[in-house]
């Protein structure tokens, strides 16, 4: 029987959205992923496209405000 990796991220539907005096700004839009153990994601896109602020969602590390969000993040707690 294959021993398939345990899954260790899961990302679905991730939105982030700033309001700002020019509008509102959809920094990410539906993004989804996963990453299994042993495995290595690169995020790699034009400049502006969201791979910052997409990551630093993931990782809790956007301001409440203004930063606004939408979408799911689940993470094991043990690797
Ligand atoms: N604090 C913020 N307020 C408004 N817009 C932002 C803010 N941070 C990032 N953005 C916008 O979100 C989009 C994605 O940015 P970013 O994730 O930094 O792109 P990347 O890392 O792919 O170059 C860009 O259009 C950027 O201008
Ligand atoms: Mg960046």
């Amino acid at each position: 029987m294959t021993d398939y990796p345990t899954e260790i991220l899961r990302v679905e539907d991730l939105a982030v959205e700033f309001p700002t005096e020019d509008g509102l700004v959809q920094a990410v839009r539906g993004v989804s992923y996963s990453l299994h153990e042993r495995e290595v994601l690169g995020i790699v896109g034009e400049s502006g496209s969201g791979k910052s602020v997409s990551s630093l969602a993931v990782m809790g590390l956007l301001p409440a405000a203004p930063a606004s969000g939408a979408g799911s993040c689940t993470a094991a707690t043990t690797y």
